[in-house]
C-alpha cells in the first residue's frame, strides 16, 4: 500500500533555493511547518534569503557544475543537520541554441549543463544516503521535466540531462526498495513554469507558486512520479502516439 508524506517538522535540502520552482517551495514547505537548507550559487541571494525567510534555517553557496560540491555540501549537512530527512534536487540551468550552427560555445555549456542538471543530484543523492536512511521515513525528490520525455530541438543537452536524472530516479527507487531503506523517492515530471529558466519561451506558463504546491502534494499522496498540470496530458499522448508528443515538443 502506499504510504503518504508528511513534511511538518522535517529539515528539507533544497537545491536551486532562491529563484523560481524552488522559492515558491520554500514558502509551500514554510507553510507544512518544514524547515529549509537553501543552495544556490549566488552567495548574496542565499544570505538574503537566510535572513528574509523564517522557513530558511541556513545556506550554503555553491557552484554545482564545481564537481567536488555535492560532497561539500554533503559534509556541511553531516556537520551541522544531521536531522535533514528530505534532499529536493530541483537547481538546473538550461541552454538554447544549435550544435549545428558552427559557434563552438557548445564545449563549455554541455559540461556545464551536465555537471550542474545530472551529476550535481546524482552525487547529492548517494552522498546524503547514509543521513538520510537514519530516519524512520525520508525522500529524495528530483525535479525533471516534460522535456525528459519529449525533447526540444534547441535544448538537446537539457533535454538528456533530464532524461538522464529520469532513468537515475527510477533505479534508485529500486535500489532502496531492495535494500529495505524507508526512503520515498519521487520524480516530479515539471510542466513549463513561468520563471528565469523560460525567459526565452513567450507561450503560455504555469505559476511557479502553484507548481511548487502540485508538487509538494504529489509527494504527500506517496506517488512514485508527480506529473504536473499540462505534463499529465503529455503522458497520456505520450503513451497512446510517441510521434505527437515528439513533435508536440521539438519546436515549443
Ligand atoms: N521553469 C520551467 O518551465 C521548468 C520546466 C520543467 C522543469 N523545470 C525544472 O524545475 C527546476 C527549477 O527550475 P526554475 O525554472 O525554477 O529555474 P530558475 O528560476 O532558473 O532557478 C534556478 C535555481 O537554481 C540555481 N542554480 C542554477 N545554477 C546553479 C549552479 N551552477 N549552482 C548552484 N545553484 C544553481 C539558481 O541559483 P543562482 O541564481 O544562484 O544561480 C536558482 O536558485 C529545474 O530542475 C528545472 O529544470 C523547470
Amino acid at each position: 500500500m502506499r504510504q503518504g508524506f508528511d513534511f511538518a517538522g522535517r529539515t528539507v535540502l533544497l537545491t536551486g533555493a532562491t529563484r523560481g520552482i524552488g522559492r515558491a517551495l520554500v514558502d509551500a514547505l514554510g507553510q507544512r511547518g518544514a524547515t529549509v537548507l537553501a543552495v544556490a550559487r549566488d552567495q548574496g541571494s542565499v544570505a538574503k534569503l537566510v535572513e528574509t525567510s523564517a522557513t530558511v534555517v541556513d545556506g550554503l553557496a555553491v557552484d554545482l557544475s564545481d564537481r567536488d560540491a555535492s560532497a561539500a555540501i554533503a559534509d556541511w549537512v553531516g556537520a551541522n543537520h544531521a536531522d535533514t530527512s528530505v534532499l529536493i534536487n530541483n537547481a538546473a540551468v538550461m541552454s538554447h541554441g544549435r550544435l549545428t550552427d558552427g559557434s563552438k560555445e557548445w564545449r563549455i555549456s554541455i559540461s556545464n549543463e551536465i555537471d550542474v542538471n545530472l551529476i550535481a543530484p546524482l552525487v547529492l543523492s548517494a552522498e546524503l544516503l547514509p543521513t538520510l536512511s537514519r530516519h524512520p521515513s525520508a525522500a529524495i525528490i528530483n525535479v525533471t521535466s516534460g522535456l525528459a520525455i519529449a525533447p526540444r530541438r534547441d535544448a538537446a543537452v537539457y533535454c538528456a540531462t533530464k532524461a538522464g536524472l529520469r532513468s537515475f530516479t527510477r533505479a534508485l527507487r529500486d535500489q532502496c526498495r531492495e535494500a529495505d531503506l524507508s526512503i520515498q523517492v519521487t520524480e516530479i515530471v515539471m510542466t513549463l513554469v513561468d520563471t528565469e529558466l523560460t525567459a526565452p519561451i513567450t507561450i503560455r506558463k504555469y505559476p511557479a507558486d502553484r507548481a511548487a504546491e502540485d508538487l509538494l502534494r504529489g509527494v504527500e499522496r506517496g506517488l512514485e512520479e508527480v506529473w504536473i498540470e499540462k505534463a499529465k496530458a503529455l503522458r497520456v499522448v505520450h503513451r497512446l502516439a510517441p510521434g505527437l508528443a515528439y513533435h508536440a515538443m521539438r519546436a515549443r
